[in-house]
């Protein structure tokens, strides 16, 4: 296929906003798929994706159009829709020319709106402003026109009001896609360079990485290498995505397509990567980062038995995930599990999902962290604030975009869900990791009858650490059982106890029900007593049940 005729392009938009739809109804006219109900997203595959309507895993088509009679060979390449991905969506991005950047007609610009199009203003690629969901009775694409004009500096003639649902003014954009967007400037003369911008784990073939070669040409039986960790393999299969994988033992310059190279980890082929021919090396492609964990949880099978079932299938996830970090770790409440490190937190509630939906598995997962570097001096006694006010511009008059500096500490645990109760729904965000900042952060202990709890110790901000420590001492109140004496619940940052909760004494006797001279009755609540123990722990002389660090730990 001449590179002249290829077009490389992906569909950014807010969450909502019609991408999938859109992409489907691409796909539907280009012939790569059958026009049926059935149909409806295809490129959204894993059942958390369509359970949650997000997309999770970015999927990759060639459509072949017929324009002005030539046959042209699109490249739509699909990406993940929310902020924690914002990586691979920078990477789907640096695979291609031009973009179509998707608007609802009724909500107009959101956040994800605004930090796509950055994506894709910064790698200087052609976008196409689509107006979506016309068909809506209080859809206002005049005005979101206007927001195109005001924040992107697009003119609005550029604008194409579609509705993906019913198809309306789609073939229109298929015509943008071929009039404005570049070719890729590829040529099948230079050495073969590819970038790698998904990967997938197939059990039977290996690691599947999608690549989009930016020069020369790859044909089964050819050695290469990857440029990150330097190995080299021999490509077994490879070929173009329809969205099928449709065999064609090689690729050239200008092409996307799927290559399957006897890599065994989906680390040996990571987003971003470049690949080369062994026998012509060449430079990387800029821009590559490993993948990097912001937010952590412990995972802890619900019982020990169900350890090794566990261990198995967060394997399995991961061969799938090279971004999820996993870490043994062992908690002497709740017993030999993991620490997880995932890019944000829909990942990490999208992988405790899968390994409960795809593995059947049931697991606690702790309340996420996010990591922190310690710094031993005085520099951190400097008050901070929490967050910062960076810029504002009033978009029209019924929507303001607000820049904050936040700490992401603050962010991960229910910023969002007020966000989105404060404002009814109609507020959205999003997030770039702006680095380390010195923050005035203590350890906190909490200790039953004056000894500390060492699986409860937190890491928290100065200023939040009497109403979480309070929160904490609470829950543990409510979770541990009246004993035969008096127990002290409390929070303390070093010697100071800055909150507590109070468990009157009682005394249990649990054959106190038991009256007359049933034996049998006796023996069985003795046992029942007896197996309670067992799950519980001594702290001191306090007996703690497994439950209650599970509440104290887990998320609520
Ligand atoms: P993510 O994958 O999460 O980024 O979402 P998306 O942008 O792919 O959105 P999706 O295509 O799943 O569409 C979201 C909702 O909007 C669905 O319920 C669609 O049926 C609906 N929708 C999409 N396009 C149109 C349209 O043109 N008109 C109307 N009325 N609804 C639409």
């Amino acid at each position: 296929f001449p590179a002249d005729r290829i077009r490389n392009f992906c569909i950014i938009a807010h969450i909502d906003h019609g991408k999938s739809t859109l992409a489907d109804r691409l796909l539907e006219m280009t012939g790569a798929i059958a026009k049926t109900e059935k149909n409806k997203q295809v490129l959204d595959k894993l059942q958390v994706e369509r359970e949650r309507g997000i997309t999770v895993k970015a999927q990759t088509a060639s459509l072949f159009y017929n324009h002005e009679g030539q046959q042209y060979l699109l490249n739509l390449i699909d990406t993940p829709g929310h902020v924690d991905f914002s990586y691979e969506v920078s990477r789907s991005i640096s695979a291609c020319q031009g973009v179509l950047l998707i608007v609802d007609a009724n909500q107009g610009i959101q956040a994800q709106t605004v930090a796509n199009f950055y994506l894709a203003f910064e790698a200087q690629l052609a976008i196409i402003p689509v107006i979506n969901k016309i068909d809506l009775k209080n859809a206002d694409p005049e005005r979101v026109e206007s927001q195109i004009e005001k924040v992107f500096d697009i003119p609005r003639e550029e604008c194409i009001r579609i509705s993906a649902k019913l198809g309306t003014n789609v073939e229109n954009v298929l015509q943008a896609v071929v009039d404005r967007i570049p070719p890729p400037e590829a040529s099948i003369d230079d050495p073969f360079k590819a970038l790698v911008f998904d990967s997938n784990f197939d059990h039977y073939r290996g690691v599947v990485a999608n690549i989009a070669v930016f020069g020369g040409r790859v044909k089964k039986g050819d050695r290469i290498v990857s440029a990150y960790l330097g190995k080299t393999y021999e490509v077994n299969e490879l070929g173009l995505l329809r969205p099928d994988e449709h065999s064609t033992g090689k690729l050239f310059a200008g092409q996307v397509g799927y290559i399957v190279a006897g890599m065994k980890d989906v680390k040996e082929a990571q987003i971003g990567d470049t690949l080369y021919l062994q026998e012509q090396p060449v430079e990387a492609l800029p821009g590559f980062k490993p993948a990097k964990a912001m937010v952590f949880a412990g995972m802890y099978p619900m019982d020990q038995s169900e350890y090794q079932g566990l261990r198995s299938a967060i394997e399995k996830l991961t061969l799938n995930d090279s971004s999820v970090t996993v870490q043994r770790d062992s908690s002497l409440a709740l017993g030999a599990g993991w620490r997880l490190g995932f890019l944000g937190l829909l990942h990490m509630e999208v992988f405790n999902q899968r390994l409960e939906q795809e593995y059947n598995a049931s697991v606690i997962v702790t309340a996420p962290t996010v990591p922190y570097k310690a710094v031993l001096s005085s520099a951190k006694l400097i008050k901070n604030r929490r967050a910062v006010q960076k810029n504002m511009l009033y978009i029209d008059d019924q929507r303001v975009m607000m820049k904050y500096l936040f700490p992401l500490n603050e962010v991960v645990v229910d910023f969002y869900d007020l966000l989105k109760s404060l404002s009814s729904g109609y507020a959205s965000f999003d997030y770039e990791n702006a680095g380390y900042q010195a923050a005035d952060l203590i350890k906190m202990d909490i200790l039953l009858n004056g000894r500390p709890v060492e699986e409860l110790i937190t890491i928290v901000h100065r200023d939040r650490a009497y109403s979480s420590g309070k929160a904490m001492c609470e829950r543990l109140k409510d979770s541990i059982p009246r004993q035969m004496f008096e127990i002290a619940v409390q929070a303390a940052i070093g010697s100071k106890v800055i909150a507590r909760e109070t468990i009157k004494a009682y005394k249990k006797n649990v054959l106190a029900k038991c009256y007359g001279g049933d034996i049998t009755r006796k023996m069985k609540l003795l046992k029942k007593q007896a197996e309670g123990k067992k799950k519980m722990r001594l702290i001191g002389s306090v007996e703690v049940p497994k439950d209650a660090f599970i509440n104290v730990l887990k998320r609520k």
